[in-house]
Order: C-alpha cells, then sequence, then structure tokens
C-alpha cells in the first residue's frame, strides 16, 4: 500500500510584495519549498508531487528532481490544485498526503501520524487541527454534537459567531487515494470562484462518513507564511528548533535567539557557540570549539579546539587547534593547518599555512604557501597579482618574515631565511639567508636556526 503526497505550491503569495516566489523565500537558509519537501519526502517515503503555478520555472529550478511537477495554470483553488496532480498519482497509491509548501514548520513526525491514523481509519481522511488564541485567517473548524469534525468554513464565509472558534485549520491531510479522485469532481464552487480542498470534509460528512483530526500541540509547526512577518516567525521558530537539537548534543549556546545555524550545519560536542555569529551552508565544526561572538562561517570545516573570535570565513579550512581573530578573513582556498594563529586584521585567500604559523597582524596572503613554524610579521602583503594575472609565492619553513615586507610574486623563499622591516622583496631569497631593503638585496648569509 503505497503512500504518496501533494505539496501545493501554485499560489502567488501576493502579500509577500516580492518578485521571487513565497515558496523560494529562505528559512534559516533553504528555501520553504525545500523544508516542506523533506517532510513529505521523509514521511512517505517517495518522491512528492508538486503542483506549481506562479513562478513555475523558478520553482521548479530550485527544486529539481526531488520532486515530480503538475502545472496548475489557471489558480482556481486548494481542491483544484489537487485534482491538477489525479492524472499523475491515480492507481499508484492507497492513500495521499497533502500539504502546502508555505507551511515550512510542519515535521515529518505530523506528517507521518496523519498517515498511520489514516491507514487505521475507517473513514476517507484524517486533518490538521490546532486550537489558537490567533487564527491568523486560517479556516474554522466546525464539529458535531458526537464532537466529530463536520466541516471546515472559511474565515470569508463565517458568521461572527464563527469566526470566534478557536480550533483552526492547519492545512495538511491524508486522504484514501480512491475517495480522494471521486470527491475532489464534486467539490462545489465557492462564493470566490475557488474550488476548496477543505470542501471534501462536508462532503464525508453528508455522506455518513466520519472525518478523523488530530490535534497540533505545537503551535510553532501551524505557522504558515503568508506575509514577511510571518517569514520572520517561520524563520524564528526554525532557528529555535535547529538550536535546540544542537543543544540536546551537547553544544553550547549562550544566546541561542542570536545564534543563526543553517539546516546542513554539524558541530562537534562541547563546543560553545556566542551570541551573533551565523553558521551557514556546508559548514562542519569540531568538538571543543570557541565560535564567536560575531562571526560568519559559510561553508568551512574547521577542526577541534578551535577559537574563532570576530571573523568572517568562507570556503575554508581549519585543522584542529586553530584560533584567529578579533577581524580576521578567510577566503576561498585558504587552508590552515593545524596551531595556526591568526592574529586581527588578516586576510588569507587560495594559500596554505602549514602547521604553527603565526601571522598576528595585518597581513594579506593569497595565492601562496607557507611552511611550518614560519612568522609573518605584522603588515606583510604577498602582491600576487599584477593587473592581470595572479602569481604564486613560496614561503618555506621557520622562515622569518619582517613587518611591513612586501613580497612580490612569483617568489619562492627559502627555509629560514629572514626578511628585514620594510623590505620590498622581488626576488627569490635563499635559505639561510637575511634579504633587506627596496628592492630587497641578500646580505648575509644567517646562522642556521
Ligand atoms: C488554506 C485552507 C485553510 C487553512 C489554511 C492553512 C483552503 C480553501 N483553505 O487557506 O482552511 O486554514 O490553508 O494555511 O484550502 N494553492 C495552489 N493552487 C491554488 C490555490 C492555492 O497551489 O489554486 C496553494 C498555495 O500555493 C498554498 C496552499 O495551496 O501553498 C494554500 O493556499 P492558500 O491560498 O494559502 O490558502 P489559505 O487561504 O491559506
Ligand atoms: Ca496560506
Amino acid at each position: 500500500m503505497k503512500i504518496t503526497s501533494i505539496i501545493l505550491a501554485a499560489g502567488q503569495g501576493t502579500r509577500m510584495k516580492s518578485e521571487l516566489p513565497k515558496v523560494l523565500h529562505p528559512v534559516c537558509g533553504k528555501p520553504m519549498v525545500w523544508h516542506a519537501l523533506q517532510a513529505a519526502q521523509s514521511a512517505t517515503s517517495e518522491k512528492p508531487v508538486m503542483v506549481i503555478g506562479h513562478g513555475a520555472e523558478q520553482v521548479r529550478d530550485s527544486v529539481g528532481d526531488s520532486a515530480r511537477f503538475v502545472v496548475q495554470e489557471e489558480r482556481l483553488g486548494t481542491g483544484h490544485a489537487v485534482q491538477e496532480a489525479e492524472s499523475t498519482l491515480k492507481g499508484e497509491a492507497a492513500f495521499v498526503l497533502v500539504s502546502s509548501a508555505d507551511m515550512p514548520l510542519l515535521t515529518e513526525d505530523t506528517l507521518s501520524k496523519l498517515v498511520s491514523t489514516q491507514k487505521a481509519n475507517t473513514g476517507p481522511m484524517t486533518m490538521l487541527t490546532i486550537i489558537a488564541d490567533d487564527q491568523r485567517g486560517f479556516g474554522r473548524i466546525m464539529r458535531g454534537e458526537d464532537g466529530g469534525v463536520r466541516a471546515i468554513l472559511e474565515e470569508a464565509d463565517c458568521t461572527e459567531e464563527q469566526k470566534a472558534i478557536k480550533e483552526v485549520n492547519v492545512g495538511a491531510y491524508c486522504f484514501s487515494a480512491d475517495w480522494l479522485w471521486d470527491a475532489l469532481s464534486r467539490i462545489p464552487l465557492s462564493a470566490k470562484g475557488e474550488y476548496y480542498l477543505t470542501d471534501t470534509v462536508a462532503l464525508a460528512v453528508d455522506a455518513g462518513m466520519r472525518v478523523e483530526a488530530i490535534t497540533l500541540d505545537d503551535a510553532v509547526e501551524a505557522i504558515g507564511v503568508n506575509s514577511r512577518i510571518h517569514l520572520s516567525e517561520a524563520e524564528a521558530g526554525m532557528r529555535s528548533r535547529v538550536n535546540r537539537a544542537h543543544m540536546l548534543k551537547g553544544i553550547t549556546m549562550i544566546d541561542p535567539a542570536s545564534t543563526y545555524i543553517g539546516m546542513d550545519v554539524e558541530i562537534g560536542q562541547d563546543s560553545v557557540i556566542h551570541p551573533n555569529t551565523f553558521l551557514r551552508g556546508e559548514t562542519k565544526i569540531g568538538a571543543g570549539c570557541e565560535i564567536g561572538p560575531n562571526s560568519i562561517i559559510t561553508d568551512c570545516t574547521i577542526g577541534d579546539r578551535c577559537e574563532i573570535l570576530s571573523s568572517v570565513l568562507e570556503k575554508a579550512i581549519l585543522e584542529d587547534d586553530v584560533d584567529m581573530g578579533p577581524f580576521a578573513r578567510l577566503r576561498k582556498g585558504a587552508y590552515l593547518s593545524k596551531g595556526v594563529h591568526m592574529g586581527n586584521f588578516g586576510e588569507v585567500k587560495d594559500s596554505r599555512l602549514g602547521e604553527g604559523v603565526k601571522m598576528g597582524h595585518f597581513s594579506y596572503v593569497g595565492n601562496a604557501t607557507i611552511g611550518a613554524e614560519t612568522n609573518i610579521g605584522a603588515g606583510t602583503i604577498t602582491c600576487n597579482y599584477d593587473g592581470k594575472n595572479k602569481y604564486h609565492t613560496e614561503i618555506g619553513e621557520k622562515v622569518f618574515i619582517g613587518s611591513d615586507t612586501m613580497l612580490v610574486a612569483p617568489l619562492n623563499i627559502g627555509d629560514r631565511a629572514s626578511t628585514g622591516a620594510g623590505a620590498v622583496v622581488t626576488k627569490d631569497v635563499k635559505e639561510d639567508t637575511l634579504a633587506v631593503g627596496m628592492p630587497a638585496r641578500s646580505i648575509r648569509k644567517l646562522n642556521q636556526r
């Protein structure tokens, strides 16, 4: 008995006031629709069918092959949208789960509960409700004297008395497929000129069948996004959910409300995340790290026991025991080996710093390889770009680069060499050699250190 799912995503989302289709607005770094897909896919183990319409091409491009698509050319309501998926799904499954792309906080657990309840049910459908003080324009649940659900009334069709009803329709359902396909063709046209999926409830009840309803405890799950205000509520709800999961795994967060962690981020045990820290994209952080405050880390891999204070890192790799900041910046291709120290106002791009390299203050290192235990003096610059091309700088081990040295690439500095303060190095410096001046000359051999 297969279970398939339909995700409704054709609506325009006018109230978002956006060029971007509503369902592509991100929540914790992933498009809203990604969250809905994850939940539906996990609850059914089948690729969901997504009904698209407004911004169809953009949505299709973003989702890729994580869904099958049906295009609803005319937005004639949620019932019509589900009907559009009929020809794709008919005969394929015994049960159909229906949810909306604009409800990114609905969990796999809740959708699974809808499915298992419907499987045990003799009636045609199971739906999801919530008791809410703020009904947010959701459809109101009408219950009969026996307590069973009788109908869903859209807010626009409610009397004042009905509007006061606190139980509302979350907008997720599991249907017995055969009954659903038949019922869809019998939905009446609403006063608004739409076919409401919610009218299937009354159709079932009128035919003497019982509609099951599960009532959600967690109001956060029911946050639907119709405006940017709702979007910020969804973001806060998801942020809190993600952060709680990390804390339960042994990560300390000084202030979860100002800690922003993407859906794919991994963090090792006993790491401490300080306020105003953003961990984004495919970032992995090891155990026992201190991250932040005030740091932005995107697509980085960071080893154990690293300390990162007020710094910005992107597409970089750090081995264990690296400390950096405040105000350091790593760009694409920065690789900091074990025990590297990088202090304030440094930038590293497309470069590899060997074990124990120290680069304390005000330096730019680009397209360079620096050997272990080398010291980069304050203000050192690799002059890697001549306006057309990038050139490589190779610095050996245990080198001492004096303060304010300009290293004009391409360049090779041998092991244990040294440069004087303010040197402008335009020619290679041999190992164990001191070079000074502008342009720098090698003036003497050094005692081997
Ligand atoms: C719907 C429910 C309401 C429920 C609320 C919960 C109906 C008639 N009403 O109202 O009872 O409380 O959700 O959020 O179902 N869509 C399409 N094609 C259409 C129309 C809508 O794909 O022709 C999609 C939208 O993109 C959205 C979802 O269906 O993802 C819900 O539509 P929306 O217009 O937001 O319905 P609500 O008025 O919120
Ligand atoms: Ca909605």
